[in-house]
């Protein structure tokens, strides 16, 4: 694992959206998995700041969330597919018609969950998967105890998760309890994976993630079983981390041929 420390939340989101435009270079019909939550928002703002500036055109990028609340009404401003057309979609100059997020208000929920599977290996798997972290360790709405092989499919958020979320939302109990998510076995398949965390609040997190066991208990520690996963944070998310001195080091003797 890659493991990139900055000093603050305008560089996490530069250097990780240097790795979107990246791969988007490599490949202007990339598959994109994008996430929702405040984590990424520095990320979209950059990368929409490059597009505006015609320095990145991502008209021809397909894109996946990774989650969507069960049971919000249509066009809930809340619902994650709001948010992805507002944050993400509509900023980032994305083709709507390519934007895809799980039908949380599907009658058949486990049928929509199996839908959601099929169309992105149809796309060819997700070549970038850009996460947040959850302060228990979830990715997506994995949450503790959540299997290393799970796909898409119904879960119900913690009391954490829905008290983390419960800013978004008139009231706490507004918050649904259940979603449907990406597994962690659907999220290990993409080519790249690619963890943005900000502030003493993820610090925990991250450090469990990165550095502790292989356990379900963190879902984030699923990283460590990817061949390509990259963590960029800051210096308050990183302050967890006992090896900071030598990630220091490895990213600062990065070779230029490998950047970004
Ligand atoms: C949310 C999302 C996740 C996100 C995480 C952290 O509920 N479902 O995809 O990464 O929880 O959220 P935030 O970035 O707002 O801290």
């Amino acid at each position: 694992m890659e493991v990139i420390v900055l000093p603050g939340p305008d560089d996490v989101a530069r250097v990780a959206a240097d790795v979107v435009a990246d791969v988007v270079r490599r490949r202007p019909d990339a598959v994109l998995g994008v996430a929702t939550g405040s984590s990424p928002v520095g990320v979209y703002a950059e990368l929409a700041r490059r597009v505006t500036a015609g320095d990145l055109d991502l008209s021809g990028v397909t894109a996946f969330a990774l989650d969507e609340y069960v049971g919000l009404p249509d066009g809930h401003p809340e619902s994650y597919a709001a948010v992805v057309a507002r944050d993400v979609t509509g900023p980032l100059r994305l083709d709507p018609a390519r934007v895809h997020v799980p039908d949380g208000r599907a009658a058949d929920l486990e049928a929509a969950a199996e839908a959601y599977e099929r169309a992105i290996a149809d796309a060819g798997g997700i070549d970038v998967q850009l996460l947040g972290i959850g302060a228990n360790g979830h990715v997506g709405f994995n949450e503790p105890t959540s299997s290393f092989g799970s796909r898409t499919r119904i879960k119900t958020l913690t009391a954490r998760t829905r008290a983390d979320n419960a800013r978004f939302f008139a009231s706490p109990e507004e918050v649904p309890l259940h979603c449907l998510t990406q597994g962690l076995g659907t999220i290990l398949e993409a080519r790249r994976l690619l963890l943005v965390a900000q502030g003493e609040a993820k610090a925990d997190a991250v450090a469990a993630a990165v550095e502790g066991p292989l356990t379900s208990m963190c879902p984030g520690s699923a990283l460590q079983l990817h061949p390509r996963a990259t963590v960029v944070v800051d210096e308050a998310a990183a302050a967890g981390l006992t090896l900071l001195g030598h990630y220091r080091e490895v990213y600062a003797a990065k070779p230029a041929w490998q950047r970004p």
